[in-house]
């Protein structure tokens, strides 16, 4: 006989895992989902680079959760911080002045590239991104926003309007006046480059081509995520960056830099620009400002713009912008960053540990098409044929089309490696604070989850 969801919950001696899983199966509605199709694994704890279910089965965290985790789970001086701030004051509206929004705002600035000095506060990477839209609409007086194809910029109305990724579609007609871009991607290149220098200067002048048609003078702002995270770990080829801040000076565009998930170590720098010694106009951050212990995200503000609202009130707002025990959680994970030297870590592995690593697995199993990153911020391309670079699975593959790559991801956690699969596509993206030996082993079972990928292989 079947039971309906709160029949199976009903029972005093349902186990917590048990209860955990039919509340949830019950009353949750989670994100992106076919709700009936879902079986989300109950977690019981973690620590460091690692989850454990209820079994006690412990996986190595190559996804920190959605890229977010950098300095690991449960650091005990993290979660002594926002314990200390909730003792101290829980809440407070963002009209007054609190320490720990001050001094995050400080810190914040600190870190960040030169005359970034000002921090709008939001709950997350979506409303940075509509917020850093708005500032750069009312301090330019125009309504265009330019924004890339291969990238994913927040799931609320204006930011899945600028996300160019099939997460969009559902979403359409969105925000008028915003217009999609081909960024450089030197693997499979709009521009049939051969090299990374014709790819960025291509990228540069396909750029240019679209402000002359769409009208400059009518363009508020380029977003771009200053290396691509889940479309790809784009990483920008030398010049791009700079090219980009070269045409928004020249037009007059407010330059926005998306380091919602670059951001905070990811890339081995505070700020990934931090690599390319560019300085946007405004960065938007979120996620590693403090590993999501507490939601927080906000807005890095040039002087030029904070300029704009400083005689004029700026049309927008949040109930718990600058949230103290979000603010907090940052305040405490900045410090612990340069205590730690967490960023110069994350910088390490991505030379000495994890690029070498996937190098090393690519030369072993002919399906990996690429291997590109920096940091901690790594992917391995999966193909069908390195000659023809057919992709393991086609573009947004769903269902029996997906089965390579879940069968990849199946065999990596049967292995206790957590992997972050997106198309055809494995990202190596585990806590900035992950050590040496845990890399290893997580690359361990990467090489053996590989052969599995490579039954699909069809090349030679
Ligand atoms: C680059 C980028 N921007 C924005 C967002 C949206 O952030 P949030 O989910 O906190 O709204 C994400 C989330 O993955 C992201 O990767």
């Amino acid at each position: 006989m079947t039971q309906t969801a709160n029949q199976r919950s009903s029972p005093q001696n349902l186990s917590h895992e048990a209860r955990v899983r039919a509340d949830d199966r019950a009353h949750v509605f989670h994100s992106w989902s076919a709700q009936a199709q879902i079986d989300p694994m109950p977690i019981a704890s973690a620590s460091g680079s690692y989850f454990s279910d209820y079994s006690g089965k412990r996986y190595l965290d190559f996804s920190s959760q959605l890229v977010n985790v950098n300095i690991g789970y449960q650091h005990p001086k993290l979660v002594a911080a926002i314990q200390e701030q909730a003792a101290k004051l829980a809440t407070i509206s963002p009209a007054f002045a609190n320490d720990a929004r001050s001094e995050a705002a400080r810190l914040i600035a600190e870190v960040a590239p030169a005359d970034l000095n000002t921090v709008f506060f939001t709950n997350g990477g979506a409303d940075a991104n509509e917020n850093a839209i708005r500032m750069a609409r009312l301090h330019t007086g125009r309504n265009k926003v330019l924004a890339a194809y291969r990238s994913y910029h927040g799931a609320t109305a204006g930011a899945i309007a600028l996300t160019g990724d099939p997460r969009r579609w559902a979403s359409e007609p969105g925000l008028a006046g915003i217009i999609h871009y081909w960024g450089p991607y030197a693997y499979r290149s709009p521009f049939h480059s051969t090299t990374d220098q014709e790819e960025c200067d291509r990228a540069l002048s396909s750029l240019r081509d679209l402000l002359m048609v769409e009208g400059s003078h009518s363009v508020a702002a380029i977003i771009l995520e200053t290396v691509v995270g889940t479309n790809g770990i784009l990483v920008p080829p030398p010049g791009y960056l700079a090219g980009i801040r070269q045409v928004c000076d020249e037009f007059g565009i407010v330059m926005i830099a998306d380091e919602v998930m670059a951001g905070f170590g990811r890339c081995g720098q505070w700020f990934a620009v931090d690599h390319w010694g560019v300085s946007p106009d405004l960065i938007t951050f979120a996620k590693g400002v403090n590993s999501g212990y507490v939601p927080l995200g906000g807005v890095l503000i040039s002087d030029a713009i904070a300029a704009t609202f400083a005689d004029r009130a700026y049309p927008g707002g949040l109930t718990y912008s600058g949230h103290p025990l979000g603010c907090a959680a940052a305040v405490a994970s900045i410090n612990i960053f340069r205590e730690e030297g967490i960023i110069e870590h994350a910088r390490w592995l991505g030379t000495d540990v994890i690029g070498p690593g996937l190098h090393a697995l690519a030369e072993r199993h002919p399906c990996v098409g690429q291997v590109r990153g920096l940091g901690v911020f790594w992917a391995l391309e999966l193909v069908r044929d390195r000659d023809t670079r057919e992709p393991l699975v086609p573009f947004n593959a769903h269902g029996a089309d997906a089965k390579p790559m879940a069968d990849f991801a199946a065999r990596c956690k049967e292995q206790g490696l957590w992997p972050f699969v997106h198309f055809n596509r494995t990202h190596v993206v585990p806590p900035c604070t992950t050590s040496a030996e845990e890399v290893r082993e997580g690359l361990a079972i990467l090489d053996d989850a590989l052969t599995v990928a490579d039954t699909y292989y069809v090349g030679c």
